[in-house]
Protein backbone atom coordinates (compact mmCIF):
# COMPACT_ATOMS: atom_id res chain seq x y z
CA UNK A 1 0.00 0.00 0.00
CA UNK A 2 1.51 3.82 -1.07
CA UNK A 3 0.06 6.71 1.24
CA UNK A 4 0.36 10.16 -0.20
CA UNK A 5 2.33 12.58 1.99
CA UNK A 6 -0.43 14.26 3.44
CA UNK A 7 -2.15 11.32 4.76
CA UNK A 8 -5.43 12.05 2.37
CA UNK A 9 -5.35 8.77 0.11
CA UNK A 10 -3.74 5.52 -0.61
CA UNK A 11 -3.19 2.96 -3.50
CA UNK A 12 -4.57 -0.29 -2.82
CA UNK A 13 -3.64 -3.08 -4.41
CA UNK A 14 -6.29 -5.66 -6.09
CA UNK A 15 -4.26 -8.77 -6.43
CA UNK A 16 -7.01 -10.35 -7.66
CA UNK A 17 -6.33 -8.18 -11.36
CA UNK A 18 -2.69 -8.67 -11.44
CA UNK A 19 -1.68 -10.27 -14.29
CA UNK A 20 1.77 -12.54 -15.04
CA UNK A 21 2.86 -14.45 -17.97
CA UNK A 22 3.98 -17.80 -17.53
CA UNK A 23 7.24 -17.48 -19.01
CA UNK A 24 9.51 -15.28 -17.90
CA UNK A 25 10.98 -13.69 -20.33
CA UNK A 26 11.34 -10.08 -19.43
CA UNK A 27 12.73 -11.19 -15.53
CA UNK A 28 11.33 -10.79 -12.22
CA UNK A 29 11.88 -6.58 -12.33
CA UNK A 30 9.11 -6.58 -15.27
CA UNK A 31 6.29 -7.78 -13.08
CA UNK A 32 6.36 -4.75 -11.09
CA UNK A 33 4.62 -2.73 -13.80
CA UNK A 34 0.96 -0.23 -12.51
CA UNK A 35 -2.11 0.41 -13.72
CA UNK A 36 -3.50 2.48 -11.68
CA UNK A 37 -7.35 3.46 -11.34
CA UNK A 38 -7.80 7.09 -10.03
CA UNK A 39 -7.44 11.07 -10.52
CA UNK A 40 -3.76 11.29 -11.38
CA UNK A 41 -3.19 14.25 -9.17
CA UNK A 42 -4.10 12.78 -5.88
CA UNK A 43 -2.20 9.12 -7.85
CA UNK A 44 1.14 11.11 -8.25
CA UNK A 45 1.03 12.73 -4.76
CA UNK A 46 0.84 9.01 -3.58
CA UNK A 47 3.44 8.20 -5.71
CA UNK A 48 6.09 10.76 -5.40
CA UNK A 49 8.03 9.73 -2.15
CA UNK A 50 8.48 6.32 -3.71
CA UNK A 51 9.61 7.13 -7.04
CA UNK A 52 11.13 10.60 -6.73
CA UNK A 53 13.61 10.36 -9.68
CA UNK A 54 12.83 7.28 -11.00
CA UNK A 55 11.23 7.89 -13.98
CA UNK A 56 13.17 8.20 -17.20
CA UNK A 57 10.17 8.88 -19.88
CA UNK A 58 6.75 10.60 -18.43
CA UNK A 59 4.79 10.76 -22.07
CA UNK A 60 1.13 12.74 -21.95
CA UNK A 61 -2.01 13.08 -23.98
CA UNK A 62 -3.82 15.21 -21.67
CA UNK A 63 -7.35 15.70 -23.13
CA UNK A 64 -6.73 18.96 -25.45
CA UNK A 65 -9.05 21.32 -24.10
CA UNK A 66 -10.85 20.93 -27.89
CA UNK A 67 -14.75 21.40 -26.37
CA UNK A 68 -15.63 18.82 -28.70
CA UNK A 69 -17.78 16.28 -27.17
CA UNK A 70 -15.35 12.95 -26.93
CA UNK A 71 -16.47 9.29 -26.13
CA UNK A 72 -15.38 8.25 -22.60
CA UNK A 73 -13.89 11.74 -21.49
CA UNK A 74 -14.84 15.13 -20.68
CA UNK A 75 -12.57 17.84 -23.02
CA UNK A 76 -13.20 21.50 -22.26
CA UNK A 77 -12.95 23.42 -19.72
CA UNK A 78 -11.70 27.68 -19.38
CA UNK A 79 -8.10 27.89 -20.50
CA UNK A 80 -7.17 29.34 -17.40
CA UNK A 81 -9.00 25.83 -15.53
CA UNK A 82 -6.83 23.63 -18.00
CA UNK A 83 -3.20 25.08 -17.71
CA UNK A 84 -3.94 25.53 -13.65
CA UNK A 85 -4.50 21.86 -13.44
CA UNK A 86 -1.92 20.81 -16.00
CA UNK A 87 -0.02 23.10 -14.12
CA UNK A 88 0.17 21.22 -10.80
CA UNK A 89 0.24 17.75 -12.71
CA UNK A 90 3.88 19.06 -13.86
CA UNK A 91 5.02 19.98 -10.82
CA UNK A 92 4.57 16.33 -9.56
CA UNK A 93 5.80 14.97 -12.14
CA UNK A 94 9.04 16.67 -12.87
CA UNK A 95 9.85 15.27 -9.34
CA UNK A 96 9.28 11.85 -10.36
CA UNK A 97 11.96 12.10 -13.59
CA UNK A 98 15.09 10.86 -13.25
CA UNK A 99 17.92 13.57 -13.66
CA UNK A 100 18.46 13.09 -17.09
CA UNK A 101 15.18 11.83 -17.97
CA UNK A 102 12.60 13.52 -20.87
CA UNK A 103 8.90 14.90 -20.37
CA UNK A 104 6.93 14.42 -23.82
CA UNK A 105 3.74 16.26 -23.83
CA UNK A 106 1.15 15.72 -26.84
CA UNK A 107 -1.15 18.28 -28.10
CA UNK A 108 -2.95 20.57 -30.83
CA UNK A 109 -3.24 23.85 -31.66
CA UNK A 110 -6.05 24.62 -29.21
CA UNK A 111 -3.25 24.66 -25.82
CA UNK A 112 -0.05 24.48 -27.57
CA UNK A 113 1.10 28.06 -27.27
CA UNK A 114 -0.48 28.92 -23.54
CA UNK A 115 1.22 24.91 -22.69
CA UNK A 116 4.32 26.51 -24.30
CA UNK A 117 4.90 29.00 -22.51
CA UNK A 118 3.92 27.32 -19.11
CA UNK A 119 6.97 24.69 -19.66
CA UNK A 120 9.27 27.81 -20.63
CA UNK A 121 8.43 29.09 -17.54
CA UNK A 122 8.65 26.04 -15.50
CA UNK A 123 11.13 24.11 -16.96
CA UNK A 124 13.98 27.03 -19.12
CA UNK A 125 12.55 27.28 -22.51
CA UNK A 126 16.24 25.85 -23.51
CA UNK A 127 15.18 22.74 -22.19
CA UNK A 128 12.54 22.39 -24.78
CA UNK A 129 11.74 20.89 -27.89
CA UNK A 130 9.10 20.89 -30.50
CA UNK A 131 8.29 18.23 -32.69
CA UNK A 132 5.27 18.65 -35.25
CA UNK A 133 3.99 15.36 -35.84
CA UNK A 134 1.33 14.28 -38.58
CA UNK A 135 -1.63 13.21 -36.79
CA UNK A 136 -4.44 12.87 -40.13
CA UNK A 137 -4.73 12.84 -44.00
CA UNK A 138 -6.02 15.49 -45.71
CA UNK A 139 -9.51 12.53 -46.71
CA UNK A 140 -12.01 11.37 -45.50
CA UNK A 141 -15.80 13.52 -44.73
CA UNK A 142 -14.42 15.86 -41.93
CA UNK A 143 -11.40 17.03 -44.04
CA UNK A 144 -13.72 17.63 -46.96
CA UNK A 145 -15.93 19.84 -45.05
CA UNK A 146 -13.33 21.92 -43.88
CA UNK A 147 -11.77 22.07 -47.85
CA UNK A 148 -15.22 23.15 -49.00
CA UNK A 149 -15.54 25.81 -46.62
CA UNK A 150 -12.31 27.10 -47.95
CA UNK A 151 -10.41 26.80 -44.54
CA UNK A 152 -7.39 24.78 -43.67
CA UNK A 153 -7.65 20.79 -42.47
CA UNK A 154 -5.63 20.22 -39.39
CA UNK A 155 -3.05 17.73 -39.60
CA UNK A 156 -0.59 18.13 -37.40
CA UNK A 157 0.01 18.02 -33.54
CA UNK A 158 2.54 18.79 -31.65
CA UNK A 159 5.00 17.00 -28.62
CA UNK A 160 6.75 19.01 -26.46
CA UNK A 161 9.64 17.00 -25.42
CA UNK A 162 11.20 18.35 -22.17
CA UNK A 163 15.15 17.30 -20.96
CA UNK A 164 14.99 17.66 -17.20
CA UNK A 165 19.59 17.82 -18.14
CA UNK A 166 18.26 19.63 -21.48
CA UNK A 167 17.70 17.92 -24.99
CA UNK A 168 20.81 15.92 -25.51
CA UNK A 169 21.74 12.02 -25.89
CA UNK A 170 18.50 11.16 -27.96
CA UNK A 171 18.88 8.23 -30.31
CA UNK A 172 15.48 8.38 -32.31
CA UNK A 173 15.48 5.71 -34.22
CA UNK A 174 15.80 6.06 -38.19
CA UNK A 175 13.79 6.42 -41.13
CA UNK A 176 14.34 3.64 -43.90
CA UNK A 177 14.69 5.07 -47.21
CA UNK A 178 12.08 3.53 -49.84
CA UNK A 179 14.81 1.47 -51.05
CA UNK A 180 17.13 -0.84 -49.35
CA UNK A 181 20.56 -1.39 -50.93
CA UNK A 182 21.33 -5.06 -50.94
CA UNK A 183 24.48 -4.16 -50.98
CA UNK A 184 24.26 -3.53 -47.26
CA UNK A 185 24.12 -7.40 -46.31
CA UNK A 186 26.38 -7.69 -43.14
CA UNK A 187 26.41 -6.76 -39.44
CA UNK A 188 29.25 -5.81 -37.34
CA UNK A 189 29.03 -8.03 -34.18
CA UNK A 190 31.00 -7.83 -31.42
CA UNK A 191 29.92 -3.82 -30.75
CA UNK A 192 27.53 -2.14 -28.58
CA UNK A 193 25.63 0.27 -29.99
CA UNK A 194 27.12 3.05 -27.66
CA UNK A 195 30.51 1.77 -29.21
CA UNK A 196 29.86 2.26 -32.77
CA UNK A 197 27.69 6.15 -31.91
CA UNK A 198 31.60 6.83 -30.65
CA UNK A 199 32.88 5.42 -33.46
CA UNK A 200 30.58 7.29 -35.54
CA UNK A 201 31.37 10.54 -34.00
CA UNK A 202 34.89 10.34 -34.33
CA UNK A 203 35.04 9.53 -37.76
CA UNK A 204 32.89 13.00 -38.15
CA UNK A 205 35.23 14.73 -36.42
CA UNK A 206 37.73 16.37 -38.64
CA UNK A 207 39.68 17.65 -35.57
CA UNK A 208 40.04 14.22 -34.05
CA UNK A 209 43.13 13.49 -31.89
CA UNK A 210 45.50 10.83 -32.23
CA UNK A 211 43.85 9.65 -28.95
CA UNK A 212 40.56 9.73 -30.82
CA UNK A 213 42.26 7.45 -33.72
CA UNK A 214 43.80 4.85 -30.65
CA UNK A 215 39.92 4.77 -29.35
CA UNK A 216 38.79 3.99 -32.77
CA UNK A 217 40.97 1.10 -33.20
CA UNK A 218 40.40 -0.24 -30.14
CA UNK A 219 36.39 -0.26 -30.74
CA UNK A 220 36.63 -2.02 -34.04
CA UNK A 221 39.33 -4.88 -33.25
CA UNK A 222 36.82 -7.15 -31.76
CA UNK A 223 34.81 -6.50 -35.18
CA UNK A 224 33.38 -9.51 -36.83
CA UNK A 225 31.13 -9.37 -40.19
CA UNK A 226 28.18 -11.86 -40.02
CA UNK A 227 25.89 -12.20 -43.11
CA UNK A 228 22.34 -9.88 -42.28
CA UNK A 229 20.14 -13.56 -42.97
CA UNK A 230 22.02 -15.66 -39.95
CA UNK A 231 21.64 -12.50 -37.64
CA UNK A 232 18.50 -12.25 -38.42
CA UNK A 233 17.44 -15.66 -37.90
CA UNK A 234 19.70 -15.92 -34.73
CA UNK A 235 17.43 -13.56 -33.30
CA UNK A 236 14.01 -15.38 -33.91
CA UNK A 237 13.20 -13.75 -37.77
CA UNK A 238 13.03 -15.94 -41.12
CA UNK A 239 14.26 -12.68 -42.71
CA UNK A 240 15.51 -8.96 -42.55
CA UNK A 241 11.98 -6.53 -42.86
CA UNK A 242 12.18 -3.22 -43.98
CA UNK A 243 11.43 -2.28 -40.52
CA UNK A 244 14.61 -4.46 -39.10
CA UNK A 245 17.05 -3.21 -41.33
CA UNK A 246 16.27 0.62 -41.00
CA UNK A 247 16.63 -0.19 -36.88
CA UNK A 248 19.58 -2.11 -37.28
CA UNK A 249 20.90 0.06 -39.46
CA UNK A 250 23.74 1.51 -37.49
CA UNK A 251 25.23 -1.95 -37.14
CA UNK A 252 24.79 -3.05 -40.88
CA UNK A 253 27.39 -2.42 -43.65
CA UNK A 254 28.34 -2.97 -47.52
CA UNK A 255 31.84 -2.94 -48.18
CA UNK A 256 34.15 -1.06 -50.84
CA UNK A 257 37.15 -0.52 -52.13
CA UNK A 258 39.37 2.40 -51.34
CA UNK A 259 42.31 4.35 -53.35
CA UNK A 260 45.61 3.26 -53.78
CA UNK A 261 46.71 5.42 -51.30
CA UNK A 262 44.53 4.83 -48.82
CA UNK A 263 45.09 1.00 -49.23
CA UNK A 264 48.97 1.45 -49.02
CA UNK A 265 48.66 3.00 -45.64
CA UNK A 266 45.98 -0.11 -44.46
CA UNK A 267 48.68 -2.27 -45.55
CA UNK A 268 51.31 -0.72 -43.46
CA UNK A 269 49.17 -0.73 -40.72
CA UNK A 270 47.99 -3.93 -40.94
CA UNK A 271 51.53 -5.12 -40.89
CA UNK A 272 51.75 -3.75 -37.20
CA UNK A 273 48.34 -5.08 -35.77
CA UNK A 274 47.71 -8.20 -33.73
CA UNK A 275 46.34 -11.16 -36.12
CA UNK A 276 42.98 -11.32 -34.06
CA UNK A 277 42.20 -7.99 -35.20
CA UNK A 278 38.47 -7.81 -37.08
CA UNK A 279 38.94 -4.38 -38.17
CA UNK A 280 41.30 -0.90 -38.03
CA UNK A 281 41.05 2.71 -38.78
CA UNK A 282 43.42 4.28 -41.83
CA UNK A 283 43.51 8.49 -42.01
CA UNK A 284 43.82 9.36 -45.68
CA UNK A 285 45.99 11.86 -46.64
CA UNK A 286 42.97 14.12 -46.93
CA UNK A 287 42.64 13.41 -43.14
CA UNK A 288 39.13 10.95 -43.90
CA UNK A 289 39.67 8.41 -41.61
CA UNK A 290 38.00 5.04 -43.03
CA UNK A 291 36.83 2.04 -41.38
CA UNK A 292 39.22 -1.37 -42.86
CA UNK A 293 38.51 -4.94 -42.35
CA UNK A 294 41.56 -6.73 -41.30
CA UNK A 295 40.41 -9.42 -43.08
CA UNK A 296 41.03 -8.08 -47.23
CA UNK A 297 43.22 -9.44 -49.64
CA UNK A 298 46.37 -7.46 -50.02
CA UNK A 299 47.52 -9.05 -53.02
CA UNK A 300 44.65 -7.64 -54.89
CA UNK A 301 44.79 -3.73 -56.42
CA UNK A 302 41.25 -3.07 -55.21
CA UNK A 303 39.91 -5.26 -52.23
CA UNK A 304 36.68 -4.19 -51.01
CA UNK A 305 37.90 -3.39 -47.41
CA UNK A 306 36.48 -0.18 -46.49
CA UNK A 307 33.79 -0.39 -44.52
CA UNK A 308 30.44 2.20 -44.63
CA UNK A 309 27.65 2.00 -42.53
CA UNK A 310 24.23 1.47 -43.93
CA UNK A 311 22.24 4.34 -41.42
CA UNK A 312 24.89 6.84 -43.20
CA UNK A 313 23.34 6.08 -46.68
CA UNK A 314 20.54 4.46 -46.44
CA UNK A 315 18.00 6.01 -43.76
CA UNK A 316 17.14 9.51 -42.53
CA UNK A 317 17.84 10.99 -38.83
CA UNK A 318 13.81 12.15 -37.94
CA UNK A 319 14.48 15.63 -36.82
CA UNK A 320 11.74 17.57 -35.59
CA UNK A 321 9.05 16.81 -38.29
CA UNK A 322 7.78 12.94 -38.44
CA UNK A 323 5.40 12.88 -40.83
CA UNK A 324 5.91 9.04 -41.73
CA UNK A 325 3.66 7.84 -39.11
CA UNK A 326 0.89 5.73 -39.87
CA UNK A 327 -1.96 7.43 -38.15
CA UNK A 328 -5.29 5.68 -40.31
CA UNK A 329 -6.49 2.25 -39.53
CA UNK A 330 -5.77 2.20 -35.58
CA UNK A 331 -8.44 1.08 -35.14
CA UNK A 332 -7.49 -2.86 -34.42
CA UNK A 333 -4.18 -1.58 -32.88
CA UNK A 334 -4.32 -3.20 -28.76
CA UNK A 335 -7.80 -4.99 -29.54
CA UNK A 336 -9.35 -1.69 -28.27
CA UNK A 337 -11.71 1.07 -29.90
CA UNK A 338 -10.87 4.65 -28.71
CA UNK A 339 -12.29 6.85 -30.80
CA UNK A 340 -10.30 10.27 -31.21
CA UNK A 341 -7.94 9.54 -28.64
CA UNK A 342 -5.92 6.61 -29.10
CA UNK A 343 -2.13 7.56 -30.45
CA UNK A 344 -0.68 5.00 -32.61
CA UNK A 345 2.04 2.13 -31.26
CA UNK A 346 4.62 3.33 -33.96
CA UNK A 347 4.66 7.42 -32.43
CA UNK A 348 4.87 6.09 -29.18
CA UNK A 349 7.72 3.75 -29.95
CA UNK A 350 9.40 6.65 -31.21
CA UNK A 351 9.50 8.31 -27.68
CA UNK A 352 10.42 5.47 -25.75
CA UNK A 353 12.78 4.72 -27.94
CA UNK A 354 14.87 7.94 -28.34
CA UNK A 355 14.37 8.49 -24.82
CA UNK A 356 14.54 5.21 -22.69
CA UNK A 357 17.02 2.42 -22.51
CA UNK A 358 15.30 -1.01 -21.93
CA UNK A 359 14.58 -1.93 -17.74
CA UNK A 360 13.67 2.32 -17.72
CA UNK A 361 10.67 3.55 -16.07
CA UNK A 362 7.89 4.75 -18.15
CA UNK A 363 4.82 6.62 -16.70
CA UNK A 364 1.83 8.12 -18.98
CA UNK A 365 -0.47 9.73 -16.75
CA UNK A 366 -3.52 9.74 -19.09
CA UNK A 367 -3.32 6.48 -20.20
CA UNK A 368 -6.30 6.39 -21.83
CA UNK A 369 -6.36 2.80 -23.58
CA UNK A 370 -3.10 1.94 -22.53
CA UNK A 371 -0.74 2.88 -25.67
CA UNK A 372 1.92 3.89 -23.73
CA UNK A 373 1.99 0.85 -21.41
CA UNK A 374 1.57 -1.61 -24.32
CA UNK A 375 4.79 -0.30 -25.86
CA UNK A 376 6.90 0.18 -22.89
CA UNK A 377 6.37 -3.75 -22.19
CA UNK A 378 6.91 -4.70 -25.89
CA UNK A 379 9.94 -2.57 -25.70
CA UNK A 380 11.35 -4.17 -22.12
CA UNK A 381 10.87 -1.28 -20.23
CA UNK A 382 8.84 -1.02 -16.80
CA UNK A 383 5.95 1.26 -17.33
CA UNK A 384 3.33 2.47 -14.63
CA UNK A 385 -0.44 4.19 -15.98
CA UNK A 386 -2.64 5.87 -14.69
CA UNK A 387 -5.90 6.36 -15.45
CA UNK A 388 -9.49 8.04 -13.79
CA UNK A 389 -12.34 6.91 -16.51
CA UNK A 390 -13.84 3.43 -17.20
CA UNK A 391 -11.40 2.56 -19.56
CA UNK A 392 -8.90 1.31 -16.83
CA UNK A 393 -11.00 -1.37 -16.48
CA UNK A 394 -12.76 -1.68 -19.83
CA UNK A 395 -9.69 -0.93 -22.42
CA UNK A 396 -6.03 -0.88 -20.42
CA UNK A 397 -6.82 -4.16 -18.36
CA UNK A 398 -7.87 -6.55 -21.63
CA UNK A 399 -5.07 -4.84 -23.53
CA UNK A 400 -2.61 -5.26 -21.59
CA UNK A 401 -3.55 -9.04 -20.67
CA UNK A 402 -3.36 -9.42 -24.27
CA UNK A 403 0.24 -8.07 -24.23
CA UNK A 404 1.50 -10.33 -21.81
CA UNK A 405 0.37 -13.23 -22.92
CA UNK A 406 1.45 -12.84 -26.71
CA UNK A 407 -1.78 -12.76 -27.90
CA UNK A 408 -1.16 -9.02 -29.42
CA UNK A 409 -0.24 -9.43 -32.45
CA UNK A 410 -0.62 -5.46 -33.43
CA UNK A 411 1.12 -2.40 -33.56
CA UNK A 412 4.89 -2.43 -32.41
CA UNK A 413 4.33 -6.28 -32.12
CA UNK A 414 5.90 -7.29 -35.27
CA UNK A 415 8.43 -4.96 -35.43
CA UNK A 416 9.47 -5.72 -32.17
CA UNK A 417 9.27 -9.53 -32.58
CA UNK A 418 7.03 -9.29 -29.48
CA UNK A 419 5.88 -13.23 -28.07
CA UNK A 420 4.66 -12.13 -24.63
CA UNK A 421 6.18 -12.17 -21.03
CA UNK A 422 6.18 -9.93 -18.04
CA UNK A 423 3.05 -8.81 -16.10
CA UNK A 424 1.50 -5.86 -13.61
CA UNK A 425 0.03 -5.34 -10.84
CA UNK A 426 -3.14 -3.66 -10.56
CA UNK A 427 -3.80 -0.71 -7.73
CA UNK A 428 -7.07 1.76 -6.78
CA UNK A 429 -6.95 5.13 -5.32
CA UNK A 430 -9.23 5.22 -2.36
CA UNK A 431 -9.39 8.00 0.23
CA UNK A 432 -7.71 7.36 3.61
CA UNK A 433 -9.44 6.16 6.34
C1 LIG B 1 -6.38 11.62 -25.04
S1 LIG B 1 -6.73 10.39 -23.90
C2 LIG B 1 -5.23 9.48 -23.86
C3 LIG B 1 -5.15 8.46 -24.96
C4 LIG B 1 -3.93 7.59 -24.90
N1 LIG B 1 -2.75 8.31 -25.24
C5 LIG B 1 -4.09 6.40 -25.84
O1 LIG B 1 -3.29 6.23 -26.76
O2 LIG B 1 -5.02 5.64 -25.62
C6 LIG B 1 -6.71 11.22 -22.36
C7 LIG B 1 -7.08 10.36 -21.17
O3 LIG B 1 -6.78 11.05 -19.97
C8 LIG B 1 -7.72 10.67 -18.99
N2 LIG B 1 -7.71 11.66 -17.91
C9 LIG B 1 -8.17 12.93 -17.98
N3 LIG B 1 -7.99 13.55 -16.79
C10 LIG B 1 -7.42 12.65 -15.96
C11 LIG B 1 -7.02 12.67 -14.59
N4 LIG B 1 -7.17 13.77 -13.85
N5 LIG B 1 -6.45 11.57 -14.05
C12 LIG B 1 -6.30 10.45 -14.78
N6 LIG B 1 -6.67 10.35 -16.10
C13 LIG B 1 -7.23 11.43 -16.67
C14 LIG B 1 -9.01 10.62 -19.76
O4 LIG B 1 -9.98 9.82 -19.08
C15 LIG B 1 -8.56 10.01 -21.09
O5 LIG B 1 -8.73 8.61 -21.08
Amino acid sequence: MTISPDNTFRLVEDTSLAWTAPTLPLGPAFFGNRIIFGDNLPVLKALSEEYANSIQCVYLDPPYNTGNAIPLYPDGSDHHQWLEALKHRLELLWALLCEDGFLAIQIDDNEFARLYLLLADMMGEQNLKTICVKMAEPTGFKMVHVITQGNLPRLKEYIILVGKSGIRNLHPERIAKATWDPEYRWVVCQASRQAIRRLKAILANPDRTADDIQQADAICRPFSLEPVTTVCQREGRSHPTREWLAENAWRIVRTCSTSATAKKRADQKRATLPPQTGAFSVETVQRRLYIVTAHYNMHSAQPRMRLLFADDYLTLHPGDFWADIKTTSLGEEGGVTFIKGKKPEALLKRIIGMTTQPGDWVLDAYAGSGTTGAVAHKMGRQWMLIENGPQCNTHILPRLRAVIDGTDQTGASKHLNWKGGGGFRYFRLTPAA
